[in-house]
Formats: structure tokens, C-alpha cells, sequence
């Protein structure tokens, strides 16, 4: 007889931006007049960028020649793309990595959620909350035993290690998904510093780092010495290139890393030639194009235009006296809603017709505030932010 992974019964029923698609979906078939402006989940809305589409197409071109087609790639990824993420460490903060330490993927999500393979199921594994749903939900299926780490608005929603943390695995994401809250070097430092005395491994998902603005905030974990000794950085183009519906990421496992006499970058190279076939060789070009002096200029002018978004709703937040953080050095607003952030969500797609995300979708510690993101266009943003002003004023 067939035994299901009992852990499942752990889990909320959908994923956190399952559930909002499904309540949005809803409103919308029964209130076809009223399009809802949609700031909820992290997804882009300027298209790829020249550069980009013309690499693309050439590479497209070059799988209907013989002479040019490509079979199964390079099982981390192609050199030309392994290359020029070395290139792009070496350029935002001084990183040498070496070809293979980096690892090409299909975005950041994939990865961090697969990553749990690696790892024993008796591990403690330390999940800042509120955070990302992915580092909870990929454990829970495992049936891991989690030990949450609070943040608000006393700590800035970053929350640090303390003595007597216990832990064996912790997540870490900075410019952090939902909050846009970011960690400054000495802080990153005092996390480096605790992992290697406490044998703990990081898991730091940098998904976010070409929001930063600041020059204190370091843009790779690898800025901070030590780092290469325990810490799995993981990255994606979702954000940096709108490549959320084209795929690509990279995860550096350093391969200074060694944990019971075990390389883990030769443990991830195992398990990924095992269960993973890699990026597609046109997907690949397109990104090495993003990382082209060419297209690192047009993709940081399409984040320029979701920062002066984000700058938007901050303003409004401002006239209506409502307190928030973030909105940066990231694309996301965490804002407090006063009141539970489920009703929130509800009243503001009901009055407003505009979806934003509830903070407790992001752990407990979420309850009470709400994630609105600047990646809609520039009117559709103005336009929510005067509707949220007339629900705050009511
Ligand atoms: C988010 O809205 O939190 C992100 O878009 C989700 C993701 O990157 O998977």
C-alpha cells in the first residue's frame, strides 16, 4: 500500500500566493468591472530588456542549425554564464569564486527549497520570522523541527543570532522578502561570526541584491570574511532582470565547505546531475547578456522605475501617518495595517480593488502588517496608492 508523506498534514492547505491568486480569481469573475491593481506577489511587469530579447533570439536561431544546436548543456551550467557571474561578484563586491562554485539554476526558489536534500532530517533549522514561505514549507515536509527567530519592529525586522540560539541550519534573506529590511556589514559579520563558532550552516538567499543602494549593505554574503566557511548564497534574475517567467538563478556553494568529511558542493554537483537537467542553453544566453555591461545599464533602469514606485507608496504612507519599512534597498513596502492582515487583505480588494500580500501569510510575527511591492507600472501604482489613502481615511 501507497504511504503518503505524512508532514504534509503540516502544512497551511495552499501556498501563501496560491491562496491570494485563488482569492483575487474570485473577485474578479464576480466583479468583472472592477480590474484589481495587483501588488501582492513579486512578479514584474516591464519586459525583458533589448539586450536580453536579442541574445535570446540569436540563441534560439543557433538551435535550429545543425551546426549550432545544443544537446544537454554543461551539468552547472554553461562556462559563459559561469563566467560571467564571476565577473559580476568580482564587479558589486570584490567576490573571487571560482567556475565551480557557481552553480546555474532555474531561479532561486528551486534551489533553496532542494538544497534540504543535502542535509539530515534531525538537523534544527532556524527560520527568521516573518520570512519567505519557501525555507518554512520545504522543511516542514520533512518533518524538521524549526526554531523561529523573531523579527519586528524593535530589531528592524532583522532578527540576530543571541547565545543559546540553537540551531544547526539557518536561513537568511537580505534584502530580506517580505520586510525589504537589509543587513548591514557588521551585522552580516556577527552572523558569520556565530555560524562558524557554532557549526551552524548559512542558507543566505540573495535573491534581492540588486535593489541595494547603500554602500554599508554588502550585495553577497562573500563580502564578509569568513563567509566562504558556512555560508550557501543563492540568487535569481527574477527580480534583477524580470525573469520571472523565463527562469534563471545561481547558488554558490563554496568549496570551502565541508561537513562531516563531505564537500557540499560536491554533494548539490550529485544531487543535481541526478535530478536536474539544467537551464535551457537560449534561457543561459539570455542571462549572460543580462550580465553584460549593456544589460546590467538597462536592467538597473528597470529597477530605478520599481524604486521611484516604491518611493510612491512611501509618500503616501507618509501623508497617511501609516508606519512602514523598506522600499529602499528593496522592491517591497511592509507596512502596519493595525488590524488582522487577512481582514486587510479582504477589505482592501473588496473597497479598493487593489491585492497586496497579509504579513502573517509570512509567519506569526507577520500579524498586523501587510507587503505591498513597486513592481506594478508607474499609473497602476499611483492609482492603488489614492484608493489605499481613501481606505486609511475612512
Ligand atoms: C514573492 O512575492 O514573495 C516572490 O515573488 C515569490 C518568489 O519569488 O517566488
Amino acid at each position: 500500500m501507497v504511504k503518503i508523506n505524512k508532514n504534509y498534514n503540516a502544512l497551511k492547505e495552499s501556498y501563501l500566493f496560491s491562496t491570494t491568486a485563488r482569492k483575487i480569481r474570485e473577485f474578479q469573475t464576480q466583479n468583472p468591472d472592477k480590474p484589481v491593481i495587483k501588488m501582492g506577489i513579486g512578479d514584474v511587469t516591464k519586459p525583458l530588456t533589448p539586450c536580453v530579447v536579442k541574445a535570446l533570439e540569436k540563441a534560439s536561431a543557433e538551435m535550429g542549425v545543425a551546426e549550432t544546436f545544443r544537446g544537454y548543456g554543461d551539468e552547472q551550467g554553461y562556462g559563459f554564464l559561469r563566467e560571467a557571474v564571476q565577473k559580476y561578484y568580482k564587479k558589486i563586491g570584490n567576490v573571487d569564486l571560482d567556475a565551480n562554485e557557481i552553480f546555474i539554476a532555474d531561479g532561486a526558489k528551486s534551489d533553496l527549497a532542494n538544497f534540504t536534500d543535502l542535509f539530515s532530517n534531525d538537523n534544527v533549522i532556524v527560520i527568521p520570522d516573518p520570512v519567505y514561505p519557501v525555507y518554512l514549507d520545504s522543511n516542514v515536509m520533512l518533518g524538521r523541527e524549526i526554531v523561529y527567530i523573531e523579527g519586528n519592529e524593535a530589531n528592524g525586522f532583522l532578527p540576530m543570532p543571541y547565545e543559546g540560539l540553537k540551531g544547526d541550519i539557518v536561513y537568511l534573506c537580505s534584502p530580506n522578502n517580505p520586510t525589504g529590511a537589509a543587513y548591514n556589514r557588521e551585522q552580516l559579520k556577527i552572523w558569520v561570526d556565530y555560524a562558524i563558532k557554532n557549526d551552524m550552516l548559512i542558507l543566505y538567499d540573495a535573491a534581492y541584491e540588486a535593489f541595494i543602494e547603500d554602500d554599508n549593505l554588502p550585495r553577497s554574503i562573500y563580502e564578509i570574511e569568513g563567509a566562504k566557511k558556512c555560508a550557501v548564497e543563492f540568487c535569481s534574475l527574477s527580480k534583477t532582470a524580470g525573469f520571472t517567467g523565463t527562469r534563471c538563478g545561481y547558488t554558490i556553494v563554496p568549496n570551502d565547505i565541508v561537513i562531516e568529511n563531505k564537500s557540499l558542493n560536491k554533494m548539490w554537483l550529485r544531487r543535481q546531475t541526478t535530478k536536474f537537467n539544467g537551464t535551457s542553453y537560449i534561457v543561459q544566453r539570455g542571462a549572460e547578456a543580462v550580465f553584460s555591461d549593456e544589460g546590467i545599464n538597462e536592467c538597473y533602469s528597470n529597477i530605478a522605475y520599481y524604486k521611484e514606485n516604491a518611493k510612491i507608496i512611501a509618500k503616501a504612507l507618509d501623508e497617511i501617518g501609516v508606519w512602514y519599512t523598506g522600499g529602499i534597498n528593496s522592491p517591497y513596502v511592509w507596512l502596519k495595517c493595525g488590524m488582522d492582515s487577512w481582514e486587510f487583505f479582504d477589505l482592501l480588494l473588496n473597497e479598493a480593488q487593489v491585492a497586496g500580500t497579509p504579513g502573517s501569510g509570512f509567519g506569526k510575527c507577520g500579524e498586523g502588517y501587510f507587503r505591498l511591492t513597486a513592481f506594478n507600472t508607474r499609473e497602476n501604482t499611483i492609482e492603488a496608492m489614492e484608493r489605499i489613502k481613501k481606505i486609511f481615511k475612512k
